[in-house]
């Protein structure tokens, strides 16, 4: 019986770096759980790191972690799909159990890397791969499991809240509090896929395919991001006790697959997701017979990303092979865009002054909401389609529009 347990690391960034320290700095806490030292057999990145204490074991060479005895699971923090896609294969295929920090991956490939891993008897794990540290993956893998999901929802992306913190508290503009985000590096500096809500998207396809059972095409999910987002907007919002986040959401329906959308929301500002702020991460569910939960944390960063990955880890090195169903990483063709037109919800809208008029006759009563300089007003719950028929007759493009939650 081995009396270690060793690790490759796959890539060796801010998250890479993090799992050494703490696999590193907590060693001893980590053999009284698990029983074994873990040992950093072999560090893969494209750079060399000659100051570093782990130098002796990087290596540039996929192939000297797939073909070294002593890795018994492979921790890729690499990010992106390709060549993560390849080496988690290779490396189940391998019988190395594979630990993964990576959305975007794992939102594409889920149900191929599950599978592989059942075949070869071994883990695949990820719970950092959404909100960060906060641990969510697995209560909704064991601990939630009994329940009928009714909504899962949250603030995905610790970028996006920072920015939207920020025109609220300081009434920044977009563009100023992301120049802000891009400065204290959350955001990076082509900030696409966190302000366009991909990296969201990704996130809720994860959570969804535990909750209810289905991989959805990524590419499918009804995606709005923040960019959009103005400071009339903000001021409309206070002005009736409201804030606006970016919401990953999973709804179940009766007798269909569940609604799953990323989009701006308004939220009473007592709410709890409301009060979610800077860069931290929520997820809401709300399930019966439970009622509501909602786990919150840090969701990026050195710290909380290794604390995920590293919490995955304990539990393949404590028990002989450890490798639990994996349920709901069921590949779908069911497109919750083609769906999203039966979405109902009530809507804030702002048009150009003078729309008024044409307003009463195509939306019928509405309510206005005060307004410098523009005609704005909330409409009734409506579905997507039907609202889109309506601005189609209306004539106006609105200047805004933002969902309620
Ligand atoms: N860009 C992501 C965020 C990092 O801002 O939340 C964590 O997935």
């Amino acid at each position: 019986m081995k009396k270690t347990h060793g690790i490759a690391i796959l890539g060796f960034g801010v998250v890479g770096g993090g799992v050494a320290k703490l696999v590193t700095d907590n060693k001893e806490e980590l053999k009284k759980y698990t029983g074994k030292e873990i040992e950093i057999v072999r560090i893969l990145d494209l750079r060399d790191f000659p100051d570093s204490p782990f130098a002796s074991v990087i290596t540039h060479d996929y192939s000297d972690v797939l073909s070294d005895e002593r890795v018994d699971t492979v921790i890729e923090v690499m990010g992106g799909s390709h060549p993560a896609y390849e080496y988690t294969m290779a490396a189940l295929k391998a019988g190395k159990n594979v630990v993964s920090s990576n959305k975007e991956v794992v939102a594409n490939y889920g149900d191929e890397f599950v599978k592989a891993a059942k075949e070869a008897g071994v883990s695949y794990r990820f719970e950092a791969a959404v909100g960060g540290g906060i641990p969510v993956i697995s209560p909704m893998l064991f601990s939630l499991r009994q329940n009928r999901m009714t909504e899962v929802r949250g603030i995905l992306n610790g970028t996006t809240n920072y920015i939207l913190t920020k025109m609220f508290t300081f009434g920044d503009s977009f563009e100023s509090a992301l120049a802000d985000a891009q400065a204290k590096g959350y955001a990076e500096r082509n900030p696409d896929a966190d302000v366009l809500g991909i990296d969201a998207s990704r996130k809720i396809a994860i959570l969804s395919a535990l909750g209810f059972d289905k991989l959805v095409n990524v590419n499918e999910i009804p995606t709005e991001g923040i960019t959009g987002i103005r400071a009339e907007d903000v001021r409309a919002a206070e002005s009736i006790g409201h804030s606006i986040k970016l919401l990953g959401r999973c709804i179940a329906r009766e007798n269909a697959d569940p609604f799953i959308m990323v989009a701006p929301f308004l939220l009473p500002s007592d709410s709890p997701l409301a009060g979610v702020c800077g860069v931290y991460n929520a997820v809401e569910v709300l399930a019966e017979p439970l009622g509501n939960v909602m786990f919150y944390g840090q969701g990026a960063g050195a710290g909380a990303t290794a604390s995920a990955v590293v919490g995955d880890l304990i539990p393949i090195i404590a028990y002989d092979n450890y490798n639990p169903i994996v349920p709901g990483f069921n590949k779908t063709d069911y497109s919750p865009k083609a769906a999203f037109g039966e979405f109902k919800a009530k809507s804030y809208v702002a048009l150009p002054e003078g729309s008024e008029e044409c307003v009463r006759k195509v939306f019928g009563e509405v309510t206005p909401i005060s307004s410098c300089g523009e005609y704005a007003f909330i409409t009734e719950a409506m579905s997507e389609a039907d609202f889109a028929s309506r601005i189609e007759k209306l004539g106006v493009k609105p200047l805004s529009r933002i969902r309620f939650a």
